[in-house]
C-alpha cells in the first residue's frame, strides 16, 4: 500500500538518490538534509521508500524545491505529482496575506516539462537569466572544482 509521511531515514534518502544516479554525500550531510528541511516527504510502498522530495524555506521570500525522485519502477503514476503539490500546498499554508515567495529549483536535463504542468517557468525568460550554480567539493587535500558530471 502506497503511504506518504513526514519522516525519511538517512539512509533511505541516500537509496533514493544513488537509484536515480545522483551525487552522494556522507550520512552526516543526509541527516541534515533531512532535519533542516522545512518539510520531507517520504512516499512508502508498505515499508520500503520509492519517493521523496523536500522542500526548503526559511519563511522569507526564496524557497527551494529539492530532491524529488520517485523510484524508476513506481514512476509514471502520478506520485510526483502529488509530490510537488504537496510541496506547494505546505508552502502556501505558510504564507501570511502580503506575503511574496519564490519557489524555485534546478531542474535535471529534459524534466522542465514535468515542472511546468505546476506553474514552474524555464529561464532564461523576459524577467530572468538562466539561473547559475557550483559544487564546492572538499577532499583531503583541500577545495577541489572537479565538477563535471555531478547530478543534482
Ligand atoms: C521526474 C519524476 C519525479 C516524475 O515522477 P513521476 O511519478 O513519474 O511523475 P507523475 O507520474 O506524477 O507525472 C505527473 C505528470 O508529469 C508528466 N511527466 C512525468 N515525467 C515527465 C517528463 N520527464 N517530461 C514531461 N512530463 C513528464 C506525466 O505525464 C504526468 O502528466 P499528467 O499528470 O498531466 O498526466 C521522476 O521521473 C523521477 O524521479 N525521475 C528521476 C529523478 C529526477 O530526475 N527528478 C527530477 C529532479 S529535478
Amino acid at each position: 500500500m502506497i503511504k506518504y509521511g513526514e519522516y525519511i531515514t538517512p539512509e533511505e534518502y541516500m537509496g533514493l538518490r544513488k537509484m536515480v544516479g545522483w551525487v552522494e554525500f556522507p550520512l552526516e550531510q543526509a541527516e541534515a538534509c533531512i532535519e533542516k528541511a522545512y518539510m520531507i516527504l517520504c512516499v512508502r510502498d508498505d515499508e520500503k521508500a520509492i519517493g521523496v522530495v523536500r522542500l526548503l524555506w526559511d519563511g522569507g521570500y526564496i524557497a527551494f524545491l529539492s530532491d524529488v525522485i520517485v523510484d524508476p519502477e513506481y514512476q509514471g503514476q502520478g506520485i510526483g505529482r502529488k509530490l510537488v503539490e504537496a510541496s506547494i500546498q505546505k508552502l502556501r499554508d505558510g504564507m501570511k496575506p502580503g506575503y511574496k515567495v519564490k519557489l524555485t529549483l534546478n531542474s535535471a536535463k529534459g524534466k522542465e516539462p514535468f515542472y511546468e504542468k505546476f506553474g514552474f517557468k524555464v529561464r532564461p525568460n523576459d524577467d530572468a537569466g538562466p539561473g547559475m550554480d557550483q559544487w564546492l567539493i572538499m577532499n583531503e587535500e583541500g577545495l577541489s572544482d572537479e565538477s563535471a558530471g555531478m547530478l543534482c
